[in-house]
């Protein structure tokens, strides 16, 4: 038996409270998956979900000091800066002014960019904290992610699994390096009406 998703917003702020590490910060890394395990539906993460992941998405991002994210996603998925949390996102390049990104007034993304090559995410992490960001929500794209878990720089997986088979050759929410197979830790598993599953694991 799978317990439901909580329909009331306050209970599910406390089931996603995001955990705290000492000394350093704490990488939650937020991603979907279908049946068949794809990271998109029609190039797109998005075209997943649904509007229970939606929810999540909203708690994890409510919880956490900041967003982490490859600019690829930021550019795949239409990325907008928002009030809360920050945004901070890795490129070899450069990230566009647009309106989008650079609202007038509001918020600035973080950017650390490479000029041409890539950036240590470690360093990425601890500059992160040392703006007082301790809470980092990882949300992809599967290169980022796959680096951050090569360098084991992730503390937990959460990981909604659509009920939706897609075909085609959409990539897995992990691309890069060969990772060690330790086993995670499964923590709690919720479920909703639309078949869809929320499911948690630690490092
Ligand atoms: N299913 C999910 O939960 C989920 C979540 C997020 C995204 N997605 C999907 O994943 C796709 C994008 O993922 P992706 O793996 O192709 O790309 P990504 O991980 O979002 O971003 C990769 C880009 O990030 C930058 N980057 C990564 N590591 C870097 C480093 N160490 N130093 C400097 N820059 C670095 C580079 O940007 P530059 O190219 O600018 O140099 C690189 O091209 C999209 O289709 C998106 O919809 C799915």
């Amino acid at each position: 038996m799978i317990d439901s998703l909580p329909a009331d917003d306050a209970a599910l702020a406390l089931a996603y409270a995001h955990p705290l590490a000492e000394g350093r910060p704490y990488v939650r890394a937020n991603m979907i998956s279908s049946l068949d395990g794809s990271s998109t539906a029609a190039g797109r993460s998005g075209g997943l979900g649904g509007d229970g992941d939606r929810r999540v998405f909203a708690a994890l991002r409510a919880a956490a000091d900041v967003v982490l994210v490859g600019a690829a996603t930021v550019r795949d998925e239409d990325y907008g800066t928002p009030a809360h949390p920050a945004l901070a996102i890795v490129t070899r390049g450069s990230i566009p002014r647009t309106e989008r990104l650079y609202p007038a007034g509001g918020a600035e993304p973080i950017v650390y960019s490479g000029n041409g090559g890539s950036v240590d995410l470690r360093s990425v992490l601890d500059d992160l904290y040392t703006r007082g960001h301790r809470r980092i929500l990882a949300e992809g794209g599967p290169g980022v992610l796959g680096a951050l878990l090569a360098a084991g720089l992730v503390d937990e997986l959460c990981l909604t699994v659509a009920p939706v088979l897609v075909g085609g050759d959409g990539a897995r929410i992990v691309r890069g390096p060969d990772l060690p197979l330790g086993h995670w830790q499964r923590g709690p598993v919720l479920g909703d009406d639309e078949g869809f599953l929320y499911t948690r694991w630690a490092r």
